[in-house]
């Protein structure tokens, strides 16, 4: 056993776990946050997508070791409770889900995508989304949402936000 400290939804933590212990394996069965889901073991369909120091990363190719020292946010930890990050509620809006296995990775991927290109194209979404994988919707109302959720609709130029059907911030997104 060995000794992790990290910081996960904004708690400190320090747990002692096997050295091979997996961070998705680490949240779920440790912290008890089962929002990031184990859906191969392919390292192929993001579903144990979170937030590793405001970067997405698939929490099945990191070691909890490796996050020591590190802050971890999880979908449970995006807005406060009984409120929804507003790329969570452009999911919503625009029929982002069907299941919903797929979906809080979807959703902190498409956040750690907006951090790094608030106002993305269609196929920059597209192109950033490609690691989640999602077997019920056909992607469309995903792109929808995130493109929602940053301002903007499907389809606009570049630079184009007045035909966005959210007219949320990206600060507001990105916060
Ligand atoms: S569980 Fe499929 S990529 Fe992590
Ligand atoms: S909503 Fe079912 S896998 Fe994406």
């Amino acid at each position: 056993m060995m000794r992790v400290e990290l910081t996960v939804n904004g708690e400190r933590r320090a747990d002692d776990v096997e050295p091979r212990l997996l961070l998705v394996h680490y949240l779920r069965e440790v912290c008890g946050l089962r929002a990031a889901n184990i859906g191969c073991d392919t390292t192929s369909c993001g579903a144990c997508t979170v937030l590793l120091n405001g970067e997405s990363v698939k929490s099945c190719t990191v070691l909890a070791a490796q996050a020591s020292g590190q802050e971890v946010v999880t979908a449970e930890g995006l807005a406060p409770a009984g409120e929804l990050h507003p790329v969570q509620q452009a999911f919503r809006a625009e029929h982002g889900l069907q299941c919903g296995f797929c979906t809080p990775g979807m959703v902190m991927a498409a956040v750690g995508l907006l951090r790094e290109n608030p106002c993305p194209t269609e196929q920059q979404v597209r192109e950033g989304l490609e690691g989640n994988l999602c077997r019920c919707t056909g992607y469309h109302n995903i792109v929808r949402a995130v493109l929602a959720a940053a301002g903007r609709a499907a389809g606009s130029p570049p630079g184009d936000n007045t035909a966005g059907v959210s007219r949320r911030s990206s600060s507001e997104v990105t916060a």
